[in-house]
C-alpha cells in the first residue's frame, strides 16, 4: 500500500521492495530511518569482502585488518588503532585500559551512550565507578562541573580515584550535536592538569568533523583514546576502531581477546570498512542536508514540532503536540504500512536518523506519508 497515490512515481526506484502477488507486481518504497546502523553493504563493499586477503588476526597476521588499522590511525592522527566488533566494546575496552586499577572512577555525561545504553559494562565487567555530570542540551558538560566532580586524592581513604573523563561526539541523545574543538581541547587541558585521561566516544566523530568543517584528527587531538564506529554513518556492516598511543593499543588488544572480541579472518569485515572510510565520509554532508530538509518538513506538519535550528548532523527528534490525536507508537505503526520505519522514543517523541542510503526522494516520500497519517492531508511537495 502507498499513500498519496504516489505508487507510480516510486515504481522501480532504488529503494523499493516488491510485495505484490505473482503476475501483479506491487511495489512500495522502503525508507528505513530507525538508525544509521541499518545500512546494507554496497556492491563495492561486497566485492572488497569477496576478494579480501585474510589471515589469523588474533595472531596478528591479517593484512586487511592491518591496512584498516594503519589507515584509521593515520586519519585520526594517533599512533595506533585496533579493530573491534562494536562501539560498545570499543568504549568498554578504552575505559578498562585507562581505569585498570581497582577503585577507579570515570566522569561521564548523565545522558551519554556509555552510561545509558551499554549495560553498565564499565561497572559490571570492569568494576569502574561512574560519576555522572549533567549533559547540557548541546551534549557538553560544563567544565566547572567536570572539575568539581574530580575526586580529591587527599580523601582516597573514602573516595574512588578519578582516572578518566569521557566525552561523546556527536552526542546521540542530544540529537547528534557536535562538540567543538575548543571545548574538547579545554576538557583535555583539565584532564592533563589533574593527571587524568580523556576518552571520546566518537561513534559519529566523522559526522561532527564534516558538520564543523574541522579535520577529524584536530577534533580528537586532546584525546588519549577514541572509539570510532564504522557501522553507523560510514555504512560498514560491522565494527568500530579504537585509536590511541601504541602502549594504549597494546593493552587494548589483550583486553579485546579477554572479552572475546579477537576474531580470526576478520579482514573480510575490515575490507568493507575500508571501502566505507574511503567512499562514504564525503556523503555525510548530504545526510546532514537531508536531515535538515526532513526537520523543516516535519515542522510544517500540523501536530508535529521540531527544533529545526538544533539539527546539526544526521539525527532529528520530533514531538507530537498535544492537539494531535495520535501516539508515536500509532504513528510508527501506520507509516510502517507505507514502508517507512521510525523509532519511537516515548509516547510523544520519535527519532529519525539519516544515512547515505536515504535519498532526497525518500525524504519527500516519508514526509508525505507522515503528513497523511498525522493530518489526513497529503504533504504539499508530494514525491518528486
Ligand atoms: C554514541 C554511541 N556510542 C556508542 C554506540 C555503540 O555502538 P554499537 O552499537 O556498535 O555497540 C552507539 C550505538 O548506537 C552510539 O550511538
Amino acid at each position: 500500500m502507498n499513500c498519496n497515490g504516489v505508487a507510480s512515481s516510486i515504481m522501480n526506484s532504488g529503494s523499493e521492495i516488491s510485495n505484490g502477488t505473482p503476475g501483479e507486481k506491487m511495489v512500495t518504497r522502503m525508507v528505513d530511518l530507525r538508525s544509521d546502523t541499518v545500512t546494507k553493504p554496497s556492491k563495492a563493499m561486497r566485492a572488497a569482502m569477496a576478494s579480501a586477503e585474510v589471515d589469523d588476526d588474533v595472531l596478528g597476521y591479517d593484512p586487511t585488518a592491518f591496512r584498516l588499522e594503519t589507515e584509521m590511525a593515520r586519519i585520526m592522527g594517533k599512533e595506533a588503532a585496533l579493530y573491534v566488533p562494536s562501539g560498545t566494546m570499543g568504549n568498554l575496552i578504552s575505559v578498562l585500559v585507562h581505569c585498570n586499577i581497582r577503585g577507579s572512577e570515570v566522569i561521564l555525561g548523565d545522558n551519554s551512550h556509555i552510561h545509558i545504553y551499554e549495560n553498565g559494562g564499565i561497572s559490571t565487567i570492569g568494576g569502574v565507578h561512574p560519576r555522572t555530570v549533567k549533559n547540557n542540551k548541546d551534549g557538553s558538560m560544563d567544565i566547572d562541573l567536570i572539575e568539581a566532580a574530580i575526586r580529591d586524592p587527599r580523601m582516597e581513604i573514602c573516595y574512588p580515584t578519578t582516572r578518566l573523563i569521557c566525552l561523546e561526539n556527536t552526542h546521540a541523545n542530544s540529537g547528534g550535536k557536535c562538540l567543538p574543538v575548543d571545548y574538547i581541547d579545554k576538557v583535555g587541558e583539565l584532564a592533563k592538569k589533574h593527571g587524568l585521561k580523556l576518552h571520546i566516544d566518537g561513534a559519529r566523530i566523522f559526522n561532527a568533523s564534516v558538520a564543523l568543517g574541522v579535520p577529524v584528527h584536530k577534533l580528537v587531538q586532546a584525546a588519549d583514546s577514541v572509539s570510532v564506529c564504522l557501522s553507523k554513518g560510514l555504512g560498514a556492516p560491522v565494527g568500530s576502531v579504537i585509536v590511541g598511543s601504541k602502549v594504549f593499543i597494546a593493552k587494548a588488544k589483550t583486553l579485546r581477546k579477554t572479552l572475546g572480541g579477537g576474531m580470526r579472518q576478520v579482514g573480510i569485515l575490515c575490507a568493507a570498512a575500508l571501502v566505507a572510510v574511503q567512499e562514504n565520509v564525503s556523503k555525510l554532508e548530504g545526510d546532514h542536508k537531508n536531515c535538515k530538509t526532513f526537520a523543516e518538513g516535519l515542522n510544517k506538519i500540523e501536530g508535529l514540532k521540531v527544533d529545526v535550528a538544533s539539527v546539526e548532523t544526521n539525527i532529528v527528534y520530533f514531538d507530537i503536540t498535544e492537539g494531535a490525536n495520535i501516539t508515536s507508537q500509532e504513528l510508527c505503526k501506520s507509516v510502517e504500512e507505507h514502508g517507512i520505519l521510525l523509532m519511537p522514543e516515548s509516547s510523544s517523541r520519535i527519532r529519525i536518523v539519516l544515512h547515505y542510503q536515504i535519498s532526497e526522494q525518500d525524504v519527500q516520500y516519508a514526509l508525505s506519508c507522515i503528513k497523511q497519517v498525522v493530518t489526513g492531508v497529503p504533504y504539499a511537495n508530494g514525491v518528486k
